[in-house]
């Protein structure tokens, strides 16, 4: 027979162990299948009667996408290429026209892998401590910008550039800071305070990133 403080503390541990999450579990599931294409009706896995090569192949990113201010992101997530549902991975196809910006945004979701294709541009990221990194990389060299991590692009040579984002999730998700505080429709007198701006300023900005939230 155990004392029973004992039996207490083997208690307290086992629960402890059990429902504390792990302290690396930071990504997507793993996989309990080769893959699972959602059926669209049902979303469960397809039958793999059903599946084909072409399932397994996407095209959309051969060339860049719309351009809105000198800039085209095309996110290859499992939303648009289902073949990636479950799989903890997906890209991004980053064009920038010379002068383009990637605004300031981070993924809540995952680390992202930044290769540079083509061109050459002032990359970086911010950390907690409000510490920028930040440095012109150029075709062949890759950054990281660590998961949930602030981080911008803008092409500062004189051709356009082309990036490649991988994310370890299967929906990194996206938050542009612009659009996120002054396109979402936060309050006026609490962006006027957070930001130190007059009431005109906000509607100016307001009006601007309003806009891109619509696209
Ligand atoms: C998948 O489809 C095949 C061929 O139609 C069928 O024989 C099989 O039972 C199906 N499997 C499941 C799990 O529905």
């Amino acid at each position: 027979m155990f004392p029973k403080t004992t039996f207490l503390l083997v208690i307290t541990i086992f629960h402890f162990t059990i429902h504390l999450p792990s302290p690396v579990s930071g990504s997507d599931p793993d996989p309990i299948q080769d893959y699972c294409l959602p059926s669209p009706h049902t979303h469960q896995c397809k039958n793999s009667s059903t599946v084909t090569v072409d399932d397994f192949i996407f095209s959309g990113i051969k060339h860049p996408g719309k351009f809105t201010n000198k800039f085209s992101g095309v996110p290859v997530t499992a939303s648009v290429f289902p073949a990636l549902n479950t799989l903890g991975m997906s890209l991004v196809r980053a064009d920038f026209e010379v002068g383009g910006i990637n605004a300031p945004h981070y993924h809540p979701r995952a680390t992202e892998v930044a290769y540079v294709l083509e061109g050459k541009l002032y990359s970086g990221f911010v950390d907690t401590q409000n510490k920028v990194f930040a440095k012109v990389i150029e075709k062949g060299e890759v950054m990281v910008f660590p998961r949930g991590v602030l981080h911008f692009q803008m092409n500062v040579g004189d051709s356009p550039a082309t990036v490649v984002g991988s994310f370890d999730s299967q929906n990194p998700g996206s938050v542009k800071l612009p659009v996120a505080l002054f396109g979402s429709g936060i309050n006026d007198e609490l962006l006027e305070k957070a930001f130190g701006l007059k009431s005109k300023e906000i509607e100016k900005l307001k009006k601007r990133f309003g806009d891109e939230n619509k696209d």
